[in-house]
């Protein structure tokens, strides 16, 4: 059999071709922050001086992301005020693009090999709790790994030593210390900007996408205890509570999922409706991207604010 280079020797490898770049205050970032559809605004935390950035395309081994609203690129930076030591991942490979679990998760072994401590994760998701609202945060607190029960799971395969053990425990994925660090960091920003917005904390339901939910996956993930839903972040989480990395993950609600039924086709109240208001009965609350990008323009701000002081504050 001929012999494939491991993740942990890939990883290695970016990591040299990066450090060959960097600076030596650069070299080592503690934090790595993951940014999610229009979660872009969160590079404007690190200061633009002695930023290094590459477009993933141009980094050895990084997959190309392929969605609009996902340009993808890697920035090493100094946090402004603190000046934390972090590095971004600007946009993500999604499973649904066609890229295997092992790709979609090497960037989160490349932050490892690079030293980082701890992985903070964002997403934009559907919420499924009713009680939660477009352009609400979730801080999670736990998930269901939907595509990983049925065999799509980031650490399917020979276990690589270099990173963790062959059975890892997933019942302490999301730091309490850290969402304890998420509650105070939100109500010092909520002192300093006043809004409507909430921070909930959830459990996330990873799907393998394209498709948005029917609205009876709607009422199924959210009958097995999931309050978001979407279609990235757990693999990552996985890979990087593997190889020890502590973790703190936010979804933000884009859009809110359809837990209503279908309309039957002989409900007496549809009776004499024409085809238009048929039509309108039966698109309301239909996902789609645009929506989804947009409650990120809005809410990224908060973000930013929440983000900025939980990593001044690790
Ligand atoms: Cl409703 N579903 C999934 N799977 N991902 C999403 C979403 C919904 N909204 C934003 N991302």
């Amino acid at each position: 059999d001929e012999m494939l280079p491991t993740a942990f020797h890939r990883a290695t490898e970016t990591v040299t071709h990066l450090r060959r770049k960097l600076p030596q205050h650069l070299a080592t970032p503690r934090v790595a922050i993951v940014c999610g559809s229009g979660l872009g605004g969160l590079v404007d935390l690190v200061d633009a001086e002695g930023r290094e950035e590459w477009k993933y395309e141009d980094v050895p081994g990084f997959p190309k992301s392929t969605v609009v609203g996902h340009a993808g690129k890697l920035v090493f930076g100094t946090m402004s005020e603190t000046k934390i030591p972090v590095v971004l991942l600007v946009g993500r490979a999604h499973f649904y693009e066609g890229h295997s679990m092992d790709t979609v998760t090497f960037a989160t072994r490349v932050c490892k090999v690079l030293g980082v401590e701890t992985m903070l994760l964002t997403n934009a998701a559907g919420g499924l709790n009713s009680a939660y609202e477009v352009g609400d945060i979730v801080c999670l607190n736990d998930h269901l790994n939907l595509a990983g029960l049925v065999g799509f799971h980031p650490l399917r395969g020979q276990n690589e030593e270099d990173f963790g053990v062959r059975f890892p425990p997933l019942s302490d994925a999301y730091d309490l210390s850290l969402r304890q660090l998420a509650y105070t960091s939100w109500q010092q920003l909520r002192t300093q900007q006043p809004s409507n917005r909430k921070m909930h904390e959830g459990v996330y339901a990873f799907v393998a996408g394209p498709t948005y939910e029917t609205r009876a996956e709607c009422r199924m993930l959210s009958n097995l205890g999931a309050d978001v839903v979407g279609m990235s972040t757990v693999p990552e989480i996985i890979v990087a509570r593997h190889s020890g990395m502590r973790v703190l993950a936010f979804s933000l609600v884009t859009n809110k999922a359809v837990l209503d039924s279908v309309p039957k086709g002989d409900d007496p109240s549809l009776q004499g409706l024409s085809r238009e208001q048929l039509a309108e009965r039966l698109s309301r609350g239909v996902a789609n991207h645009e929506e989804v990008l947009e409650a990120g323009k809005q809410a990224a701000i908060d973000m930013q604010g929440l983000v900025l002081r939980i990593v001044g504050q690790l």
